[in-house]
This record gives structure tokens, sequence and C-alpha cells, in this order.
């Protein structure tokens, strides 16, 4: 299913998860900085009000809705993407889930598979649909967004919390394959986020999980740093773990 608006400007960034409250705020700042959008998410009306979205603000962009799990899905947007949009130039691999809560020795396998599936499998297939292209042409950039989940132990979240760890794992080894060929890899690591996640998670852990951290990011302070990575400035970082949590996890 693809939904298409706007005239397209010089170059195209992906963007996984768009319906959701990162994925939204990542894409309307990117069409602010001039990107087209090729928004991606399992869900289709989601999806289509980001567009929207995107489009009042005088962004232009291409909804589809795919699975990130599905690597033939996820492709046939690449190459659909390429044959009549600018090329891609960004990834952001931002779809994720949170599973859920519960001590270690009683988590669901079946809730374990489910999240490494999208945010682990997710990630990397992502990055094989794109890199290909991205080296084929010399210019490119990946933009994991992992968690401070990747750096520290959260109670009870043990699917949520190793799957993190494995997209900064996945981010640092891409990021050593690319950089020959003059392309980046980097992780945004967000400390918990004004919006629907961490409502789940608090219900989910009855609020006793977040007990004691500092306040919450707005998901543009995570847009920001993305828009970071993205430009030219940020030319020689590779392979980084950009914690953006204000000081709730310093080490
Ligand atoms: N919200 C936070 O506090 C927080 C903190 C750190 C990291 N993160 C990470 O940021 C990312 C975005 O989180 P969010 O807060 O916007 O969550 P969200 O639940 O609002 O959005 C997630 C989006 O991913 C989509 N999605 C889920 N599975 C998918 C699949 N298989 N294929 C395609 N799309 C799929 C959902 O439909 C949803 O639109 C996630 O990777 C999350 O782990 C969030």
């Amino acid at each position: 299913m693809e939904t298409q608006g706007g005239k397209a400007t010089a170059r195209s960034a992906l963007v996984t998860g768009a319906a959701g409250g990162l994925g939204r705020a990542i894409a309307l700042r990117l069409a602010r900085e001039g990107w087209s959008l090729v928004l991606l998410d399992a869900d289709q009306a989601g999806n289509a009000q980001t567009l929207s979205l995107v489009q009042q603000n005088a962004g232009v962009g291409t909804a589809f809705t795919v699975d990130v799990s599905n690597p033939d899905a996820f492709s046939a947007v690449v190459a659909q993407v390429e044959r009549k949009s600018p090329p891609i130039e960004l990834l952001v691999n931002n779809a994720g889930i949170e599973g859920t809560v519960a001590p270690v020795w009683s988590y669901g396998l079946d809730v374990f598979d489910a999240v490494w599936n999208v945010n682990v499998r997710g990630t990397l297939v992502g990055m094989q649909s794109v890199l290909p292209g991205m080296i084929r042409r010399g210019r490119g950039a990946v933009v994991n967004i992992a968690s401070t989940s990747a750096i520290r132990g959260r109670k009870g979240l043990a699917g949520y919390v190793a799957s993190k760890h494995a997209v900064l794992g996945l981010t640092r080894t891409a990021a050593l394959d690319v950089a020959p060929h003059g392309l980046r890899v980097n992780a945004v690591l967000p400390g918990p986020v004004r919006g629907a996640m961490i409502e789940r998670i608090d219900a989910m852990a009855g609020g006793v999980e977040r007990a004691g951290q500092a306040a919450l990011a707005e998901p543009a302070d995570i847009a920001a740093m993305v828009a970071f990575l993205s430009s030219d400035e940020a030319r020689h970082i590779n392979g980084g773990a950009m914690v953006v949590d204000g000081a709730s996890t310093v080490l």
C-alpha cells in the first residue's frame, strides 16, 4: 500500500516506525531540513497521518505499509522509491516494540522473539535493503534508534534491553563495514521520551521502573540528534552511541 504526495526534492530519507511518536517527530524535522520522506510503518492509518502532517508543513513524501522484519517487502519499497524518487541517502531505523514487563525467569519466549524480530531483525533488514545502493553511489548515512537500554539493565524488560544492546552491536559492526565506502552508521540512545511507548511500559510496570529518573525528553529532542547525525556536520562521526537522556544514565 502506497500513499504519495508533494513534489520530490533532491534526496530521500527513509524513516521506519513513522506512525509513532519519535518517527513522526523525526519525519517532520527531516522534512524541514529539505529531505524527501519515505515513511514506513505497519500502521497504515497512523503513517498516512504522518504523511499528511509532513505535507501540511510543506514537506514531501510517500507512505508505505510494511513490516520491517520482512526483507522482500522492505527491498521492494527501496527499489520502487529509487526508480522514481531521489536516491535514499538516509535510513532511520526507528520502528520498535517494547514487549512486556516480567522477571527474566518467566519472560515469555514468544514475546522475546517478537521483540527481537522487530527491533533487531528489522534494523538489520533495513540496513541490508539500503546499504548496497548507498555503497554503489558512495553516499549515505544510517541512524539506528536504540535506547539507553543499549547500555544499562532495566528491571523486567529482558526482551527490550537485550534487543537494544544488539542494535548497538549491529550499529558498531555496520559502521566498520561501511567506513571504507565513505558511509556512516550511528545509533541514538534516547532515555524515556514522552509518548505512547513509555505510557505502556509505565502501565505494565506500575510506574516503578522509571522512578527517580530525569524528566522525559520530547520527541523533538531525539529528532534534533537525528538531524545532526544526518548532516555533513557529522561527517567524522561513525559508529557512535549518541545518548540523549538529560543525564538520566550518566555512566
Ligand atoms: N518512547 C521512548 O521512551 C523511547 C526511548 C528510547 C528509545 N525508543 C525507541 O524509539 C523508537 C520509536 O519509539 P516510539 O516511542 O515512537 O514508539 P511508538 O510505539 O510510538 O512507535 C513505534 C512505531 O513502530 C511501528 N512498528 C512496530 N512494529 C513494526 C513493524 N514490524 N514494522 C513496521 N513498523 C512497526 C509501530 O506501528 C509504531 O508506529 C523505538 O525503537 C523505541 O524502542 C523509545
